[in-house]
């Protein structure tokens, strides 16, 4: 892939902390950061611009002011939407971010055909299907960003627990990015060693819950979502993607088949390369993994029957 020009669409903190993330490791020629406040975007986009004098590829860092500046991308990662507020019940947050998507995804098709999208903005997995039903786009195309976040999170909850193996731990999470995520401290490992040779079936049980907590012990401290961790896990996936490296994420997926479902995005571990999604790979699910996998997808599709409900993908 020749331009390595990345789109960003919102720059909050978590749009802001991927695209800085991307410009310290010099992973892209150029960022483009786009925000409903254009001042946002335009300051946020000089001050990355000068921190990347030091970056080992200095790429260029420019703010769109209109959807239509931000074009001929290889990658948009959308971060738009906005977050739950306690007066709005599930229902309004979903049609209210389906509305911002639509506006955004419109601005890709047009002026980025080409291009992978990672979807970031929640509900996650509801808003990937949204964004697939909407841009046509081919399903390898559009990727939802979670399993690589609930991964790093658990990684965490295992080195806190084991006290060792930090960057050496492989974690994988399952299922929706919300309360019915699937961590699967069975098949992670630190270092190579099984967790289950390391840990009592009771500590995985707490770092089941706590992975499951992640998202939510961070709120209850900043009073806001998180973006260090978020912003991370984006830029590893995009790195995926340009440099083409093949590496396995957890990333929420259209399945057409796979696991006995179709027609529904949950994250599953995907093969990410230079085409977005090279393959999702189907691990073997006992009998009682099957049963969370299902009530994951159920409250996926819920999501998405609310929105069909309200004419959201009528022409
Ligand atoms: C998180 O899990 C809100 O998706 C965001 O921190």
């Amino acid at each position: 892939m020749i331009g390595r020009k990345v789109g960003i669409v919102g720059a909050g903190f978590v749009g802001a902390t991927a695209a800085y993330s991307l410009t310290l490791l010099g992973t892209c020629h150029e960022v483009i950061l786009y925000d409903l406040y254009p001042d946002i975007a335009k300051g946020k986009a000089i001050d990355m611009s000068q921190s990347t004098s030091y970056s080992p590829q200095g790429s260029i860092v420019t703010a769109a002011e209109t959807l239509a500046d931000m074009k001929d991308c290889d990658i948009v990662v959308i971060t738009a939407g906005v977050p739950r507020k306690s007066d709005m019940t599930r229902e309004d947050l979903l049609l209210i971010n389906a509305k911002i998507i639509k506006d955004v995804v419109e601005g890709i098709v047009k002026y980025s055909p080409n291009a992978i999208i990672i979807c970031v903005s929640n509900p996650l997995d509801v808003m990937t299907y949204v964004v697939h039903k909407l841009s046509g786009f081919e399903k390898h195309r559009v990727i939802g960003m979670a399993g690589a976040l609930d991964a790093s999170r658990m990684a965490y909850q295992i080195n806190k627990k084991v006290g060792f193996g930090q960057g050496q731990t492989r974690a994988i999470v399952i299922g929706d990015h919300g309360q019915n995520m699937i961590p699967l401290p069975e098949i992670s490992a630190v270092g190579g060693i099984p967790l289950g040779q390391l840990i009592t079936n009771e500590d995985m049980e707490e770092i089941i819950e706590k992975t499951k907590e992640g998202g939510a012990e961070i709120v209850k401290y900043l009073g806001t979502s998180a973006y260090y961790a978020p912003g991370r896990a984006i830029s590893i996936m995009v790195q995926a993607i340009l440099d083409d490296s093949r590496i396995v994420v957890p990333s929420s997926a259209m399945l057409s088949g796979e696991y006995g479902y179709e027609d529904v995005t949950v994250g599953v571990p995907v093969v990410l390369g230079a085409k977005g999604i090279e393959q999702v790979i189907e691990i073997d699910l006992n009998d009682q993994l099957k049963e969370k996998f299902a009530k994951s997808v159920g409250s996926i599709k819920e999501g998405i029957k609310i929105l069909e409900d309200n004419g959201f993908f009528d022409k």
